[in-house]
């Protein structure tokens, strides 16, 4: 497989007086033109013929010659002309905008084909170009763009660092906590808690808080720590008239999460889980993909948690009366230490000389033995041993809520002023000292609230890369042909 390029040639005149308008698809002498789509239409605009393209069209070619004019129609909707070629030569012209008259719709020209058509190139210009000859005149005139400019850092692969919502809680927030999103911006409007936990009134507080929101607004709801003591019939109804299907079964220090649109309950999405105490971590955990008015992609994600903070103790003799055979029993354990606990996560051996024993954890009529073997070998009698233990120091609530903006994106900081690209404006990156179009990559600008004059939001998730030149003047694509061989 081989990656070709379209060859693309410029020249670029100062107009010559004789355009009755300052824009030239508004001189009356044009004749409109739709040629449609047609692969074989070898397109020959000659003497006496001024044509205006006013809609998307696929041909052969394009000659311009002998005095043939062909303009493009402007404030109109997308345009994209697929063609071989164009070549305008010996008194042809073709405009696009003019110096006082810039170009303001989208225009794409696309010059298409494959090294294996039968097609002879040009003896001059050779295949996919649009080739100024003696006499031609092309003029291309857009809004004006930053040409080129320099990444002034490395990148950063979108998450949170760059823009978007974290909040973070743990002990002394106890409740249920709400979040108001605005669903046109993925801005948090408001946000609220209710200790449901220790305070009756806070239900009915909830209840009339939720009311007052209107609907199509994001809601991101979630407990922290505990919310379900002092819950009443009123709330947990609210909540399920919203869209949740477990809030009604919510109980004591359950992790829930919960992200809905007011109004909407089927768009509801929830996760609900039961506390584990010390023995495991336990969290409920939803997120949900929205779209802002401007286009761009918002990620809101809410986690409610028990974390289990854990350590290994020290190393701890094998209890002198203890006398169970291949193994201790984990009472005589926890008789002996004290901050041996009941359901250790983990569990290590040695023998006094350091050797290393396998253990295991057999559950025995209500008890814990730990089996001690050697590698290899049968449970048999124990030499000396010393075993450490990874228990759970404490449980500790935490909820999390983010609204992440760079959703598939990356927030690239450059090194000017990049207000003129606009989102659908594509941008190549080249990464290399010599500006090599085999080693660039096309990045599609997407929308973005958040960026700073210097920085723009592009798809795709990108490695590191250190410069960027984006197209120039109007937005001519040339799209990267990958043609197999
Ligand atoms: C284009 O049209 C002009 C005038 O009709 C003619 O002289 C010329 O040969 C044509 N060129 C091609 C390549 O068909
Ligand atoms: C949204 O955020 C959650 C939690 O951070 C993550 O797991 C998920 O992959 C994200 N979804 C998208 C589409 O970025
Ligand atoms: C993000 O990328 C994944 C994988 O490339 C794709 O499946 C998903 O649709 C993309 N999401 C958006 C919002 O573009
Ligand atoms: C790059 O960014 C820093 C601030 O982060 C700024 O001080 C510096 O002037 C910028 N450099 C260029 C070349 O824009």
């Amino acid at each position: 497989m081989e990656v070709s390029f379209a060859l693309l040639l410029f020249v670029l005149l100062p107009l010559h007086g004789a355009a009755s308008s300052s824009c030239p698809d508004l001189d009356p002498q044009l004749k409109p033109w739709s040629p449609g789509h047609d692969e074989d239409n070898l397109v020959n605009i000659s003497l006496g013929q001024a044509l205006l393209l006013s809609s998307s069209a696929t041909v052969h070619s394009i000659l311009i010659t002998n005095g043939g004019k062909l303009v493009i129609k402007d404030k109109t909707g997308p345009i994209v002309l697929r063609t071989r070629h164009i070549q305008i030569e010996n008194g042809g012209e073709m405009h696009v905008g003019s110096e006082r008259c810039p170009f303001q719709s989208h225009l794409t020209i696309i010059l298409y084909g494959r090294a294996d058509d039968a097609v002879q190139p040009d003896s001059y210009f050779g295949r996919k170009y649009i080739g100024v000859g003696s006499g031609g005149t092309l003029e291309v005139h857009g809004e004006k763009k930053l040409s080129w400019t320099f990444l002034n850092k490395t990148l950063n692969p979108g998450g949170l660092q760059e823009g978007g919502y974290y909040f973070e809680r743990s002990w002394g927030h106890r409740g249920i906590i709400v979040h108001v999103i605005d669903p046109k911006t993925g801005s948090v409007v408001h946000s609220d808690r209710f200790d449901t936990y220790k305070i009756k009134g806070e239900s009915l507080r909830l209840v009339r808080y939720l009311n007052a929101i209107d609907d199509g607004m994001i809601l991101s709801v979630a407990v922290n720590d505990e919310g379900s003591r002092s819950l009443d019939d009123s709330a947990r109804k609210a909540m399920t008239k919203l869209g949740s299907k477990h809030f009604l079964h919510l109980g004591f220090r359950h992790p829930w999460s919960f992200i809905t649109i007011k109004g909407t309950p089927s768009s509801s999405v929830e996760d609900h889980i039961e506390y584990q105490g010390y023995r495991g971590s336990a969290v409920a955990k939803v997120f949900k993909l929205f779209q802002a008015d401007n286009g761009e992609y918002f990620n809101v994600s809410s986690t409610s948690e028990w974390v289990q903070d854990v350590e290994w103790t020290g190393w701890l003799e094998k209890p002198e009366k203890a006398k169970s055979k291949g193994g201790e029993r984990l009472l005589d354990f926890k008789a002996a230490h004290p901050e041996v606990c009941d359901h250790p996560v983990d569990i290590q051996a040695v023998t006094l000389d350091g050797a290393k024993l396998t253990t295991e954890v057999l559950y025995k009529g209500g008890r814990v033995i730990i089996g001690f073997l050697r590698p290899g070998t049968e449970r048999h009698e124990l030499p000396k041993l010393q075993s450490r233990f990874y228990v759970v120091k404490n449980v500790r609530p935490k909820l999390t809520v983010t609204i992440d903006t760079n959703v598939n994106s990356t927030i690239l900081r450059l090194a000017d002023d990049a207000r003129s690209w606009k989102v659908r404006d594509r941008i190549v990156e080249v990464a290399n000292a010599d500006y090599s179009m085999y080693q660039a990559e096309e990045f599609q600008i997407l929308p973005c609230r958040a960026c700073r004059p210097n920085e723009v939001k592009v798809a795709g998730v990108l490695d590191q890369a250190t410069l960027i030149i984006c197209n120039v003047e109007i937005i001519i694509l040339v799209y990267l042909l990958k043609l197999l061989q």
